[in-house]
């Protein structure tokens, strides 16, 4: 494979930057040429391609977003977009293309390997939604950043003896919410794939209140309930003065974490591998700490576990 196509797609998330690096530099070795394309699939549809050389991915391992920016592409769901798509890779003798993004990208780049184009996705999304990778790029920053929030949270809440209802991302998806909420001690965590009993919940505060705590920290994932409504109605059935919280876009931004630079580096040395051996229509991930390979539609319909160990982990420590 000579000439390869790489694209960001979806919401960005932190280690675009360096797997962006890590596809191009791994490209060169190879001694393909590498084409970056503007705004996901929408660059794509426009003929938006610009060639990458060994120094338009210096200095880029530490930021944050999409050097490629990036973009929601309702027209590649349609085949006239999808018609347009192919008509670039050809135009342009784009010969393989790594697409770098969450299930919606996937689904792309799985209609783009259907129409022949040898593909593989990199899972980009702080969502941790995949069920096929135990981790995706992101999602390890977006904690982090999350953590960072919820502890400069608790510090106020302690002080006025309040509860704090934080509302994280995650879409469909609880693991933002269980794992920051997990990092940070926080007592209760509310996520889209457990319903919530809210007389529990108060009970739990009430207790832990007896036994001598001054605030108590709910996360919510967004998929359940914004923390706003959470903390009207947590409000009406306690006698704690309750504060909702938004992280909102702040956890996708930020210079990625260690563990995301490594995943980046790794997934986007593979993709270009897989690439480089002919091999394309697969996506790469994680699992058991070792860098796997999965056949794309294979991946897309598997549906993702939720760990209630580690849920009932939080409800043993967290009181
Ligand atoms: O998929 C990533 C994500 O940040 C979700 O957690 C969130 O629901 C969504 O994107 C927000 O999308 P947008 O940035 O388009 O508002």
């Amino acid at each position: 494979m000579k000439r390869i196509g790489l694209l960001t797609s979806g919401g960005d998330a932190p280690g675009m930057n360096a797997a962006i690096r890590s596809v191009v530099r791994s490209g060169l070795y190879f001694g393909m040429e590498v084409y970056g394309i503007e705004r996901g699939y929408a660059g794509l549809i426009d003929n938006n391609l610009v060639k990458m050389e060994m120094r338009s991915v210096s200095n880029i391992v530490q930021c944050g977003g999409t050097k490629l920016r990036t973009a929601r592409c309702l027209e590649m769901l349609t085949k006239e977009g999808q018609q347009k798509a192919l008509a670039t890779l050809e135009k342009n003798g784009i010969e393989g293309l790594v697409v770098i993004g969450g299930d919606g990208s996937f689904r792309g780049a799985k209609v783009l390997s259907e129409y022949g184009v040898p593909t593989i996705g990199i899972p980009g999304t702080i969502d941790n939604d995949l069920a096929y990778t135990d981790y995706t790029l992101g999602f390890d920053t977006a904690v982090n950043t999350c953590i960072d929030v919820i502890n400069k949270l608790r510090d106020t809440m302690t002080s006025h003896e309040r509860v704090c209802v934080v509302e994280v991302m995650g879409r469909h998806c609880g693991d933002i919410a269980l794992y920051s909420g997990i990092a940070s001690g926080a007592e209760i965590i509310v996520v889209p794939e457990i319903e919530f009993n809210m007389d529990e919940i108060v009970a739990k505060i009430r207790s832990s209140r007896a036994n001598g705590k001054h605030s108590n920290i709910v996360v919510i994932a967004e998929g359940v309930m914004s923390a706003a409504k959470f903390a009207e109605q947590l409000q009406a059935v306690t006698e704690y003065s309750v504060r909702p919280t938004c992280i909102g876009h702040v956890q996708r931004g930020g210079s990625p974490s260690m563990s995301d630079r490594m995943l980046a580096a790794q997934f986007g040395n593979k993709a270009v591998r897989l690439l480089n051996e002919g091999i394309g229509n697969r996506v790469v991930g994680i699992h058991d700490n070792h860098i796997i390979d999965m056949d794309i539609i294979e991946a897309v319909s598997m549906k993702k576990a939720f760990n209630y160990e580690l849920y009932e982990t939080l409800q043993m420590i967290s009181m």
